[in-house]
């Protein structure tokens, strides 16, 4: 094996919760902190790859990453469009927004005097299983946040969004999920049994991610 199994090769990773703007002050937005996506750029590096980061969050980016801010899921679309077609894989760690506000306040929305504040909301692009359409021969790496029946709802996840590698992801177990530095996972294959591996570090857990990508490249043959 040699040291740098991914020497050559670029990948581009997103980090953090979306931000929906509902005015020029607030938005809707999630949990996410962005280490989840930030350790896997970490990974991935190590073994060699080029890495582009699309991230929400401002995080201390590892040495030699490329940063591409963005605050909406439709921002981080047209970042990943970007480049897209010249990357040998994606792995969206991000937590992406379903919904945005249909409209986007120009000025700051003011108290109603006690009545209820009503928005309509619109379905967001599905970024992940856009590339899923899209892909050739990059590897997709999609993560699914679940708080019921896990492995149900991640399968569905992995095959509707044609990934080649799930990360169900438990966010009601305590060390897991959102804004901790640990994470407990399970990983999904088409056509393989469920994987669960034990609660890591999300260092270890995106170690893990990358050798499973090496690992998805070598039964294919590409390297
Ligand atoms: O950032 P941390 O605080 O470290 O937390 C880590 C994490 C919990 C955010 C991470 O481990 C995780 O689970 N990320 C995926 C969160 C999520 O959006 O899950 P989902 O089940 O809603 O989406 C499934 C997959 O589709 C994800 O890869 C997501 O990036 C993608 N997606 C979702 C919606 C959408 N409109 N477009 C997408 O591409």
């Amino acid at each position: 094996m040699t040291q740098m199994p991914l020497q050559g090769q670029k990948f581009l990773v997103t980090a953090g919760g979306t931000k929906e703007a509902l005015d020029p002050v607030r938005f809707i937005g999630n949990h996410s902190s962005g280490k989840m996506g930030y350790a896997v750029a970490q990974a991935l590096l190590e073994w060699g790859a080029d890495v582009t980061l699309i991230t929400t969050v401002n995080l201390p980016s590892p040495a030699g990453v490329r940063v591409v801010p963005v605050q909406s899921a439709r921002e981080m679309k047209a970042a990943l469009q970007a480049d897209f077609a010249h990357v040998n894989g994606v792995v969206m760690a991000a937590a992406v927004a379903d919904y945005r506000p249909l409209t986007v306040a120009s000025q700051k929305i003011k108290k109603q005097d006690g009545a209820n504040l009503e928005f309509t909301l619109q379905e967001n692009p599905d970024l992940l299983a856009t590339l899923g359409q899209a892909k050739q021969q990059q590897i997709l790496v999609g993560f699914a946040a679940e708080t019921n029946d896990l492995i149900e709802h991640a399968n569905l996840k992995l095959t509707k969004k044609n990934v080649d590698l799930l990360v169900a992801n438990d966010v009601t177990q305590p060390g897991s999920g959102f804004q901790t530095d640990t994470n407990l996972v399970t990983f999904l294959q088409p056509g393989l049994e469920p994987k669960p591996l034990p609660i890591l570090p999300k260092v270890e857990v995106a170690r893990k991610i990358v050798q499973q990508i090496v690992q998805i490249q070598r039964e294919r043959g590409d390297i």
